[in-house]
C-alpha cells in the first residue's frame, strides 16, 4: 500500500532523512519510534506530500505521490493524516469539522455527509458532543474528532504523528482505544508514537529510526526483546528506564 524506495532529504549540509526504503503492506500498522530530531515526522509528513524529497520515490496506492505530473489532491484523498496539534476549526462544530470535507471536496450531498458523520462521531464515543465547539471539548475528545474527520474521507491510508503526545495523561487511553479500533478494522496505518507498550500490541512492525536513517524494522517481540543495533539499545533503555 505504501512503498518508499531510496528516499533522501538535506536542508543544506544536515541529511535529515538518507537511504530510507520501507514497504507497508496492506492492512499492516507500523509504528515509527526513535529520538527526537530523527526524522520521523519529515518521513511521515512526506507520504502525503506535506514535505518534500530530494531523492527517490513514494507510491501510495499505485500512485506517485512527488511525481510532477501527480495530482497531489487525488494522492491526499486516499491519506488521513492526524497531527499532534489536532487541527480543528474552531468556528465549526465537531460535526461540521468531519462533514467539511466530504461536502467541499468530494462533493458528497450535506445530508449523507452529515449522517456519516455523526455515525463515525458515534463509533468514537463523541455521539453526545455533535454539537460541541472544540474549545468547549477536552483533548481527548478534539483528538478524536480529528481522527473522525480523517476518516469521513475514506482514506485507504491512516498518518499519525504523535497522536498523543499533546495529551493530558488520562486522555491517552481514548485515542489509542480509538487507533487500535482502527487497526482492528484492518486500516492501513503508520503511526509516529512513543507509546512503546501500545506499538507492541497493535504494530506489525517496527521502524526504529535514528540521525535521518531506518536502523531496523522487526515486529515487535523481537524488536524489544532483542534489538539488533546498539542505538536501539540504548535509545530502548532510555526509553522504558522511564
Ligand atoms: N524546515 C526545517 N529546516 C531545517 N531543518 C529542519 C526543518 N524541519 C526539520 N528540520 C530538522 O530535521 C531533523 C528531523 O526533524 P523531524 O523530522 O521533525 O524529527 P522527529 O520527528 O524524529 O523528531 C531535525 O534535526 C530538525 O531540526
Ligand atoms: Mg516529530
Amino acid at each position: 500500500m505504501i512503498s518508499i524506495v531510496n528516499v533522501a532529504k538535506s536542508y543544506g549540509k544536515h541529511k535529515v532523512l538518507q537511504d530510507i526504503h520501507l514497504e507497508v503492506p496492506k492492512g499492516h500498522v507500523y509504528a515509527l519510534i526513535g529520538p527526537s530530531g530523527a526524522g520521523k515526522s519529515t518521513l511521515i509528513r512526506a507520504i502525503n506530500a506535506l514535505e518534500s524529497i530530494q531523492q527517490g520515490e513514494i507510491v501510495v496506492d499505485g500512485l506517485q505521490v512527488h511525481h510532477k505530473t501527480t495530482d497531489i489532491n487525488k494522492v491526499r484523498a486516499n491519506i488521513g493524516f492526524v497531527f499532534q496539534s489536532f487541527n480543528l476549526y474552531p468556528h465549526l462544530t465537531a460535526l461540521e469539522n468531519v462533514s467539511i470535507a466530504p461536502v467541499k471536496v468530494k462533493k458528497v450531498n450535506r445530508e449523507e455527509a452529515e449522517a456519516k458523520a455523526k455515525s463515525l462521531l458515534s463509533s468514537l464515543g463523541l455521539g453526545e458532543k455533535i454539537s460541541s465547539y472544540p474549545g468547549q471539548l477536552s483533548g481527548g475528545q478534539q483528538q478524536r474528532v480529528a481522527i473522525a474527520r480523517a476518516l469521513a474521507m475514506d482514506p485507504k491510508v491512516m498518518l499519525f504523528d504523535e497522536p498523543t503526545s499533546a495529551l493530558d495523561p488520562e486522555m491517552v487511553k481514548e485515542v489509542l482505544d480509538a487507533i487500535r479500533h482502527l487497526a482492528a478494522t484492518g486500516m492501513t496505518m503508520v503511526v509516529v508514537t512513543h507509546e512503546m507498550g501500545f506499538a507492541k500490541e497493535i504494530c506489525n512492525n517496527i521502524v526504529f529510526m535514528a540521525e535521518g536513517k531506518i536502523v531496523e524494522v522487526a515486529p515487535p517481540d523481537q524488536f524489544f526483546s532483542n534489538p539488533q543495533s546498539d542505538r536501539a539499545r540504548d535509545f530502548l533503555s532510555k526509553v522504558l528506564e522511564h
